[in-house]
């Protein structure tokens, strides 16, 4: 077998932004590299040496628009790694961040990585062929497959419900993705249409965009006389909030369009009859959505660069390549937070917890509810963070596998039931459960963490909705709808499973 210098072949993909190298004091990046290339060494038993740099770096192609980054020939790469320890795996993880290499996904066993063109070859000559498939031969040709709906509909003459026929789950909405407009359109929508649902702004980001969170509940004054368990109604102390976040990371669109299904179709199903489950779920949980936490992000991945993953928030310091600031939202929560060295990764979590204006902003709302003044006033059930892609249902911890939750035996109950409700819908797909270090890799300041540990919210998951790497993040749009079927008969089972055990004792 050959080598696995992976940290040289990193080295060589992005020479311009490590610089070349050579005599003279090292870097701290390149410190790094060659402790990574030591403990790689270590393992595959031999030295490979350093190939030579190709003659390009980071290469920013853009459209003929002048305006959206064009990702012609970068393939998508998977690194079948289960048979390398953890320590290689932390070690080329490290090494491909600090080089801003993008890393699609990292579980224990597989790693899939964006590879620019530039890059390819030499990377196809010194990785042994059986620990590298490509996973998607062309990115830009799959975007270009999979438009977005930015242009309005027909019928768009200003009245937002005539836009998106709210009154049907066969609305147009679920049919493609959109812009933040257009979603915070679609929300507000739902708010003229059913009186059992509001909305309200969290926050505010960076860029001054407002952070929207849609609720639905039904009041049992509003309400008189359904009769639900034999008669007797809950009183207002046995009410409870069911959050869902979803778009921490800007390109995971379909998480988003997932959450905004979930919301329309509870809505539906109770409105349309008020005996219906549905209807029952919302006269116990205020069911709130926070479906665009990162609306700077999102912007940027419609207007600008379809695979943006961070905030936009201005970091300052550090020269990357062209225009990257930003803040990775999903380590930047604070519990276990570990702060970042390298503001050019696109990893990067902050110098403090709660440095990024929409973690604070959905930790307060968390913590305080959204009247700071008065404080939370409902205590809060389930916190579910929604993300793509891996097909995954976990609970916490994600920073590590030595800190067990002592609600862990529930948590994975609850979790296959939930796994099992997304597959038992029509086109229902495979979901694993299981805790969150297991499944994914390397997730310090993550935000099912800080609920489930700081927030105390015993019912915190947090989901990668589909696929599994066909498509990755550039989920076509004809799946949205089987994944927000997934999405909503998996959290009408947690709600569900949460009432049965807790509530209706
Ligand atoms: C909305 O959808 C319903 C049900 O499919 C349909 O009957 C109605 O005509 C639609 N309304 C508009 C304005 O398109
Ligand atoms: C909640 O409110 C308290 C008191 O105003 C404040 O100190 C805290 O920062 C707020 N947010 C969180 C996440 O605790």
């Amino acid at each position: 077998m050959r080598a696995l210098s992976l940290p040289y072949i990193l080295l060589a993909i992005a020479p311009a932004t490590l610089g070349a190298p050579g005599p003279g004091p090292r870097s701290a990046q390149q410190q790094q590299f060659h402790l990574a290339a030591q403990a790689v060494s270590a393992v595959s038993g031999s030295q490979a040496p350093l190939p030579d740099p190709p003659a390009q770096g980071h290469v920013q192609l853009l459209d003929s628009d002048g305006k959206h980054e064009r990702y012609d020939g970068h393939q998508v790469w998977r690194l079948d790694w289960a048979r390398l320890s953890t320590r290689v795996k932390d070690n080329i993880l490290n090494a491909a961040d600090s080089l801003g290499l993008d890393i699609w996904r990292a579980s224990s066993t597989t790693f899939d990585v964006r590879v620019p063109p530039l890059s390819q070859s030499i990377l196809r000559s010194l990785l042994p062929a059986d620990l590298v498939s490509t996973y998607i031969p062309d990115v830009q040709a799959l975007l270009d497959s999979a438009p977005v709906a930015d242009d309005p509909l027909p019928g768009d003459g200003g009245d937002d419900d005539d836009v998106w026929n709210v009154t049907t789950l066969a609305s147009p909405f679920h049919d493609g993705y959109h812009t933040l407009d257009q979603v915070y359109q679609f929300g507000e929508a739902l708010v003229s249409h059913f009186n059992i649902v509001t909305s309200y702004d969290i926050g505010t980001t960076a860029e001054g965009r407002p952070i929207r969170a849609w609720s639905a509940k039904i009041d049992e004054e509003a309400t008189p006389g359904i009769p639900e368990d034999g008669g007797d109604a809950h009183d207002e102390n046995d009410k409870f909030e069911f959050i869902i976040q979803a778009n921490q990371h800007a390109r995971e669109w379909v998480s988003s369009s997932a959450a905004m299904y979930f919301l329309h179709s509870l809505v539906l199903d109770a409105t349309a009859d008020s005996t219906s489950h549905a209807a029952q779920l919302l006269r116990t949980f205020t069911f709130t959505v926070v479906a665009v936490v990162n609306p700077d992000g999102f912007t940027y991945s419609h207007e600008h660069s379809r695979l943006w993953r961070k905030n936009r928030q201005d970091v300052g310091g550090l020269l990357c390549k062209a225009d990257s600031p930003g803040i990775d939202l999903n380590g930047n929560w604070g519990h276990k937070f570990v702060p970042s060295r390298l503001a050019c990764s696109e990893s990067y979590s902050g110098q403090t917890a709660f440095e990024a204006h929409e973690t604070r902003a959905m930790a307060d709302y968390l913590v305080n509810g959204s009247n700071p003044e008065a404080g939370r006033t409902l205590p809060i059930k389930a916190f579910i963070d929604l993300h793509s892609y891996g097909q995954l249902f976990m609970f916490p911890f994600a920073y590590s596998c030595a800190d067990f939750p002592p609600d862990a035996e529930n948590l994975m109950e609850a979790g296959l039931g939930v796994a099992k409700a997304m597959r038992m819908t029509t086109q229902g797909e495979g979901y694993q459960t299981g805790q969150a270090c297991d499944l994914t890799y390397r997730s310090a300041g993550d935000a099912i963490d800080y609920s489930y540990a700081v927030a105390d919210v015993r019912w915190s998951y947090s989901a990668e909705l589909r696929d599994t790497g066909t498509y990755g993040f550039v989920l076509p749009p004809h799946l949205i709808r089987p994944t927000g079927e997934e999405v909503s008969a998996g959290l009408r089972y947690l709600a569900t499973f949460i009432f049965d055990t807790e509530i209706d004792l």
